[in-house]
């Protein structure tokens, strides 16, 4: 049984939503990067759109359309991210990363294309701004929200995430379960908040999980005020 939710519930918020993966540059044509689709960020941005929220949806490159009514700001690294991000937040009500964020980089992004020497290659990395974390250095009144992605001890290491990085709520998710995590279109994660809240959502529809997750946080917001 889903909750319907009343559109219109966001209005007069401006919902920030950060998705995809970004790309670390080798050198012009190879690049560092991950598995993320962009399919759950989309989904969120489809949903706080349809809750009436002026949205903002900054998104590494995907293969996917974006919701109809948001806009759009395209990102290439995690650096990009970052500023689009700093950008877009001191008006920002609620923000949600739910993008898979690179956490090295190649130290130096080669002009040319490298070319083959005998035996093996190694490619020196450094770690990228945790953006996440520089927002929760800087969070005002904003909402923020987390994503984490884990293969094991969950909520453990989503706990931890939340408190180091001065999040609101951390939506965690075991990409080792079948019809979860990475360009699947369903989605089971454990909604985890202050003072030890917890939701689990199992084996939903993306889409349907994202407007779950906003109703869900919504209510105990209003409710905490
Ligand atoms: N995140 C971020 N910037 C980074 C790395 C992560 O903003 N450089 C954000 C992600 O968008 C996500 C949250 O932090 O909302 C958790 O990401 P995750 O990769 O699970 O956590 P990390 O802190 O990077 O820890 P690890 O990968 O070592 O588990
Ligand atoms: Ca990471």
């Amino acid at each position: 049984q889903f909750f319907e939710p009343k559109n219109g519930l966001l209005k007069g918020k401006k919902v920030v939503i950060s998705a995809g993966p970004t790309r670390e540059r080798i050198d012009p044509v190879r690049y560092l990067t991950n598995f993320s689709t962009g399919k759950m960020g989309y989904a969120m941005a489809a949903a706080a759109h349809k809750l009436g929220a002026e949205t903002v949806l900054v998104s590494g490159s995907v293969a996917i359309e974006p919701p109809a009514g948001v806009r759009v700001v395209h990102v290439e690294s995690a650096e990009d991210m970052l500023q689009a991000m700093l950008a877009e937040y001191d008006d920002a009500n609620i923000v949600v990363k739910t993008a898979a964020v690179a956490d090295y980089r190649p130290k130096t992004a080669h002009l040319q294309k490298m070319k083959k020497q005998p035996g093996d290659a190694i490619i020196e990395l450094e770690r990228t701004t945790d953006i996440l974390l520089t927002l929760g250095e800087r969070k005002k009144d904003q909402l923020l929200i987390g994503f984490a992605a884990e293969t094991n001890d969950v909520l453990k290491y989503a706990k931890g995430k939340l408190e180091k990085k001065n999040a609101n709520y951390i939506v965690a998710n075991d990409v080792t379960q079948d019809g979860a995590g990475f360009g699947t279109d369903t989605n089971t994660v454990t909604l985890v908040g202050l003072n030890d809240f917890e939701k689990t959502f199992v084996h939903l529809p993306k889409k349907e999980l994202a407007l779950e997750l906003f109703k869900t946080i919504l209510a105990r917001e209003e409710s905490l005020t």
